[in-house]
């Protein structure tokens, strides 16, 4: 569904990616990890069209999306919830929603896939509890389930998240991490970027880690939380 074939980007004379190559197939959640300054971010940013690659292809379906501008990237069926969640301050929490309402007709009643503002409120019950309070309101775990209901809110075929349990307290944690199981379920192509290594093991079908702008481990959850060195060298467990 998502190929990234060698890409690498820069920002200005930095050269950041190094070559990075990663697939994600139908229907599989795939964690990328790595360190803080790694090049997740980036990563997720060469996908969407953000920081376009200088070099390397990615593929999304059978199509190159490599340097499309990002709301034709958005459009052909990629959903973001960026790190920082970037939630709109003076909009509620049903304003935020509904601007990013897409796709009604890709509703499909055998996956249950299909999100309309009464589905992302009975996944996410705090939003509906919110539901007229400013995005600038909310406290952080509410403002990241605000972002995550925007990004279903398009009906992504793929959904990238990056961070989204970043310095949230343990139960909030928790609620998302029951928020991403129910989307797995669901077959929700999901890349998910972490730092928590037991969220990653958890949820995964398949982990890469990244160090310095390149992949330097990619295996199953078991691989990875067997490799003693992966987990001490770049992840720092
Ligand atoms: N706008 C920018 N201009 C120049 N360098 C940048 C810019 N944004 C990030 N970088 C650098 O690129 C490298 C990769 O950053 P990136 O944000 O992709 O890391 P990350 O893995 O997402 O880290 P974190 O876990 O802290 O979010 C870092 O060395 C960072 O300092
Ligand atoms: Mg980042």
């Amino acid at each position: 569904m998502l190929t990234l074939n060698d890409i690498h980007t820069y920002y200005g004379d930095s050269y950041i990616l190094q070559g990075v190559s990663l697939q994600v197939n139908p229907g599989e959640v795939v964690c990328l990890l790595g360190r803080n300054g790694a090049g997740k971010t980036t990563t997720i940013r060469s996908i969407i069209g953000f920081s376009p690659p200088r070099a390397g292809k990615i593929i999304f379906n059978t199509r190159e999306i490599t340097r499309l501008p990002a709301h034709r990237i958005a459009r052909a069926g990629i959903g973001l919830v960026p790190q920082g969640r970037g939630v709109f301050p003076t909009l509620t929490v049903r304003e935020n929603l509904l601007l990013a309402a897409r796709n009604p007709a890709s509703f499909d009643s055998r996956s249950g896939r299909g999100w309309d503002l009464n589905a992302v409120y009975a996944q996410l019950p705090r939003l509906r509890e919110r539901e007229h309070h400013h995005g600038n309101e909310l406290s952080g775990g509410e403002q990241q389930m605000l972002a995550i209901g925007r990004a279903l809110m398009t009906n992504p075929e793929l959904l990238l998240m990056d961070e989204p349990t970043e310095g949230l307290a343990p139960l909030i944690v928790r609620e998302i991490a029951r928020l991403l199981l129910e989307l797995k379920r669901k077959k929700q192509s999901i890349l998910l970027v972490e730092q928590s290594l037991p969220l990653a093991l958890e949820l995964a079908d398949r982990i890469y880690v990244m160090s310095k702008g390149r992949i330097v481990f990619e295996g199953s959850p078991r691989a990875l939380f067997e490799n003693e060195d992966v987990k001490k060298q770049y992840l720092g467990f």
